[in-house]
């Protein structure tokens, strides 16, 4: 059996602790621990962006990141974006903007765009593009998205 590291932070706004081995994903210790199941394992490479998190308000790859990083940090995932009343204005702006194209590749899309908006809170196109450039959909298109993103920073998040 592997060793265990203990860790304790912040996952959507609650503390936890959990007992993991070092080789342990983050993605795989939100999803299978936890049971937060928005971010998903698509390349499991670091190429496409399925499995984004926040990790201090940063965007980090959950198939790349050791969960061991999260000791002491604030992980949210899309999950966690929801508030006490349900969406957050983004998650809402994503649905009337018909930005919610399928389940895998929408909760990290959902996550690089808070990103963008806490780093640009009034982002221009091409900052959020840019912001998306790691997550990848090779089915439907990214101008629903990136007009998603603007209504939600037009109209506050
Ligand atoms: S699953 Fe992590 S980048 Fe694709
Ligand atoms: S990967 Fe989700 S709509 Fe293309």
């Amino acid at each position: 059996m592997q060793p265990q590291v203990e860790i304790r932070f912040t996952l959507n706004h609650r503390v936890v602790t959990a007992a993991v081995p070092p080789t342990m994903a983050l993605l795989e210790l939100v999803r299978d621990r936890f049971q937060l199941t928005g971010a998903k394992l698509g390349c499991g490479e670091g190429e496409c962006g399925a499995c984004a998190l926040l990790m201090d308000g940063e965007p980090v790859l959950g198939c790349l990141t050791p969960a061991v990083d999260a000791d002491g940090r604030e992980v949210l995932t899309a999950e966690g974006l929801c508030g006490a009343k349900g969406l957050s204005p983004l998650q809402q702006a994503f649905v009337n903007e018909g930005a919610v194209q399928c389940g895998y590749c929408t909760p990290g899309m959902e996550i690089a765009a808070e990103a963008v908006l806490l780093e640009h809170p009034t982002p221009t196109v091409e900052e959020i593009r840019r912001g998306l450039e790691g997550n990848l959909c090779r089915c439907t298109g990214y101008v629903a998205i990136v007009e998603a993103v603007q209504a939600a920073a037009g109209g506050g998040r």
